[in-house]
């Protein structure tokens, strides 16, 4: 591309194929070749590349590719619940539906547009879903990939219904990295959080950044609006930066759970580490016509650039 007054054309850089099983999928790019792909199963992002092509995002080699279950990688969106409460399923139906293209999103603002290739997703709740859960809502999803190849998504939920509802949610990112046992994160320090592999319980963290030596399942409470996790091995930090999304899921399944699990490899809890911008511990609520918005935006920049570069405890977006 040329240097000058070349203008990017960010319809271009939009490309919707089948999967096979017939499912849309939705390819964006940048003009310096980073890439995103996000499925119309579930909404769920199952790829993100960088400039030099690298993959950014997990997926299991074990991933089942046929609906309705979610693939295991990616990014799969946690709605109306994350975990497993109640009558609903593990994390919501939201992962495991159909959703649409958003031909007439209500706009966004200019800098969630501009310069960005970008699509809008649609999930409504049908008969059998509304059964499980008598809510009616909106769900809007735009996922986008920046010109220096951060992804970004935002999710808005909207209350179409007579009466107030109440949600969980979370972006369920599971991370690609070189080797967990070199992987720390930072922004967690010292807060408090709910332990799922002890009921639950709530414990706060120590001082130190959190490392990797045995299965993590974790709900962080109240955490920063930005979240960096280092991989020391390949030199690559990961930068989470979330708004409307009070909590950080951290889950690492570790070896037993690993070979517990169907649709992931025994040993490739080595190469994930799930990070989930979320809304857990105090379930929004909507009244009627009300709406939420959830933002994540994830980038890759070499480790060097970190971490004292980062404000940890500053802006969000
Ligand atoms: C985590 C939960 O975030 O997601 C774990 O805290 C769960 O308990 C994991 O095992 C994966 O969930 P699922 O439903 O995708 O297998």
């Amino acid at each position: 591309m040329g240097h000058s007054a070349a203008v990017w054309d960010s319809r271009a850089a939009i490309e919707i194929t089948k999967d096979w099983n017939g499912i849309e999928k939705v390819v964006l790019r940048n003009p310096q070749g980073a890439s995103a792909r996000v499925s119309l199963h579930g909404g769920q992002v199952t790829s993100w590349r960088n400039e030099q092509g690298e993959e950014l995002l997990f997926t299991s080699s074990k991933a089942i590719f046929k609906p309705p279950k979610a693939v295991r990688g990616g990014i799969p969106i946690c709605f109306p619940q994350f975990g497993n409460c109640g009558s609903l399923e593990q994390h919501g139906f939201a992962r495991n539906k159909i959703w649409t293209i958003d031909e007439n999103s209500p706009p966004l603002s200019l800098k969630d547009s501009q310069g960005k290739s970008f699509i809008d997703l649609l999930f409504k709740p049908s008969e059998e879903d509304l059964k499980c859960w008598p809510h009616s809502f909106e769900f809007r999803l735009r996922v986008s990939l920046a010109a220096d190849g951060s992804l970004n998504l935002i999710s808005r939920v909207r209350n179409v219904n007579g009466k107030p509802f109440s949600f969980s949610f979370a972006y369920h990112t599971y991370l690609s990295v070189s080797d967990i046992s070199e992987v720390r994160i930072e922004g967690l320090e010292t807060l408090d959080y709910l332990d799922n592999l002890c009921g639950k319980e709530r414990f706060t963290e120590q001082g130190d950044a959190i490392t990797f030596e045995s299965e993590v399942d974790r709900v962080y409470l109240s955490a920063p609006n930005v979240v960096a996790v280092l991989d020391h091995e390949r030199k690559r930090t990961y930068v989470i930066r979330k708004e409307g999304l009070p909590d950080v899921v951290v889950w690492n399944p570790w070896e037993k759970k690993s070979k517990a699990m169907a649709d992931f490899g025994d040993d490739e809890y080595k190469q994930m580490l799930c990070v989930d911008g979320a809304a857990i511990a105090k379930p929004v609520t909507l009244k009627p016509g009300e709406e939420w918005t959830g933002r994540l935006e994830l980038s890759a920049v070499p480790s060097t650039f970190c971490s004292e570069n980062l404000d940890l405890q500053g802006r969000g977006f």
